[in-house]
């Protein structure tokens, strides 16, 4: 791909548009258990929409709110109190009488001609049996502008429904090349409109320091530009533009934190430690080993030069990085990444060797795993739990963390064995910045290929696990590194329809999962992500 401004029309504007209908409801991620009747439901702009709980006031308020670009209605919710149990209301939703066994995110939904009845214990469920309603509802609904004369009918159905893992994540790297705010926001959007619920943020890397720390305002000042970036198309050869400087400002990171919550998106951040560094130390380079001096890198790839764990100040610094940091994402879990944390420069520092002795550390593995452990025990005394890559592994895990397996699963079954929470993530099936297909002209991408019908095939728990180990297995996500995804169009293309696969592997039992229903469903959805104006890849048989 010679123009970074264009992902190839080829596979994204030739269409498949308006070709299938919906006589069966294509619902992704599958739900549990659905039961088509006879008969549909409409809605018109006098329907009632009412909640029957309190609980329920916001996800009603958000329906009605999700309803109203593409029908042109404006339903006000209103309580469905005593004095109007008489009067049928034609959608209610209710955290009342909720079946509990669904669990927090599980909801039940019953659709008649007369009513649409939404049911679930928390706004979570209650939120995603409303993404489902919207699914029953022509693909038209999912525009942003009203679709005159647009009949919105609801096929008869009733519909239980609960996810198998309650970590379905993607990340997205903003650091390789930066996103701006409103595609963050509607990235986060996409996602919860699968079920997804983390979004996983890479904000900091060699190539680029993104997130702004008040204390240390070097890191966007000099971290958050680099000089040039490999060119598109021949990435042994340099740009010659200057980028950035682009950072999210604290204010922007709240907002896109609030924005997430709304849609109960858990924002994890991510902060690399003590590898990929290399955009603070040209902030900040006594925090090297050498001390530099350095500048954000200007290749892709692994920068040799990483923090010293052999000073405490560094320690120190990335408290205070991440005391910032807490205050900013809610999230239980905070990612410090972890990963290719070359040791080169450990082996020659009189610093990282002196603390290799102070310690009895008998190599540089299990000095980046006393790092870990620091800054492990700094989380877990603020309340929070470190998640990294697996690399963490290597010289003995830290008590309280979580690993995300990502060269292949045997981290992520050494985790679960050890009694470690896992999310589950290799480079096989979850890496999103893999070609869709071996196909020329596919665009430029890290390497390899993933097709949609492997990253559908996942499935997430190893068999290798017991069944007292399998619980441990919190959850599965996709990744999306950015080194050949220059803008949002492109992140878009990389994401779907993969992520819509993933989703499902996410949600859905495995005895439900099926490529060939998936198949059939995902081209209706595709009319659903062109209304969103989503740059997907169109479906091809060479992904399957
Ligand atoms: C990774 O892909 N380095 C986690
Ligand atoms: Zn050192």
């Amino acid at each position: 791909m010679n123009d970074k401004n264009q992902v190839d029309d080829r596979f994204c504007l030739a269409g498949n548009r308006g070709a299938v209908a919906a006589e069966t409801p294509a619902i992704i991620p599958q739900p549990t258990e659905l039961i088509l009747k006879d008969g549909a439901f409409e809605l018109a702009a006098t329907t009632r929409l009412q909640f029957g709980t309190p609980a329920a006031a916001e996800t009603a308020r958000q329906l009605a709110a999700m309803l109203a670009p593409a029908t042109g209605f404006h339903l006000i919710p209103t309580a469905h109190g005593a004095n109007t149990a008489a009067i049928q209301p034609a959608i209610l939703l209710t955290t009342a009488g909720a079946d509990a066994t669904l669990g927090e995110e599980g909801y039940d939904l019953s659709v008649t001609p007369a009513t649409v009845q939404l049911r679930a214990t928390t706004s979570a469920g209650l939120f995603y049996g409303c993404q489902t309603l919207l699914q029953l509802m022509p693909s038209a609904l999912f525009a942003e502008t009203v679709q005159a004369g647009t009949k919105w009918r609801l096929p008869a159905v009733t519909i239980r429904d609960a996810p198998r893992y309650r970590w379905r994540g993607l990340m997205l790297d903003c650091s390789r090349h930066f996103m701006p705010v409103p595609f963050v926001k509607r990235f986060i959007e996409l996602l919860a409109m699968h079920k997804m619920n983390r979004f996983h943020w890479h904000l900091t890397d060699d190539q680029g320091w993104r997130i702004e720390i008040k204390k240390y305002p070097e890191l966007t000042r000099r971290g958050a530009i680099r000089t040039e970036s490999p060119r598109p198309g021949n990435r042994d050869r340099g740009d010659g533009e200057p980028y950035g400087p682009f950072f999210y400002t604290q204010e922007q990171i709240r907002e896109i934190v609030d924005y997430a919550t709304e849609r109960h998106v858990v924002v994890v951040p991510e902060i690399e430690m003590p590898g990929h560094a290399l955009a603070a130390l040209a902030a900040y380079p006594e925090l090297s080993c050498t001390g530099g001096s350095f500048r954000p890198r200007t290749k892709w790839g692994v920068e040799p030069d990483v923090y010293c764990a052999g000073k405490d100040q560094v320690l120190q610094f990335n408290r205070d990085v991440l005391t910032e940091v807490l205050a900013m994402f809610p999230s239980p879990f905070i990612h410090i990444g972890g990963d290719e944390c070359p040791k080169e420069r450990w082996k020659e520092c009189p610093h990282c060797q002196a603390r290799m002795t102070a310690h009895g550390l008998k190599d540089t593995h299990e000095l980046q795993s006393w790092f870990i452990k620091q800054i492990d025990q700094f989380l877990a005394a603020n309340g929070r739990r470190l998640i990294g890559w697996d690399e963490i592994l290597e010289g003995g895990l830290a008590p309280g963390a979580a690993v995300m397996s990502w060269r292949g699963v045997h981290g992520g079954v050494a985790a679960a064995a050890a009694g470690h929470d896992v999310v589950m993530s290799p480079s096989s099936h979850c890496y999103f910045d893999y070609g869709q297909s071996g196909a020329v002209g596919e665009p430029e991408c890290f390497c390899g290929h993933l097709p949609l019908a492997t990253v559908y095939s996942y499935e997430p728990t190893p068999v290798e696990l017991t069944v007292t180990q399998r619980p441990y297995v919190i959850g599965v996500q996709g990744n999306i590194w950015t080194e050949y995804l220059w803008k949002p169009a492109h992140v878009e293309y990389a994401a779907y329809p993969r992520a819509c696969a993933l989703a499902e592997v996410a949600w859905t039992a495995a005895a439900r999962r099926e490529f060939g229903d998936f198949w059939r469903r995902m081209q209706l959805h595709g009319q659903r992500l062109d209304a969103r104006r989503v740059q997907w890849r169109r479906l091809s048989d060479d992904q399957r």
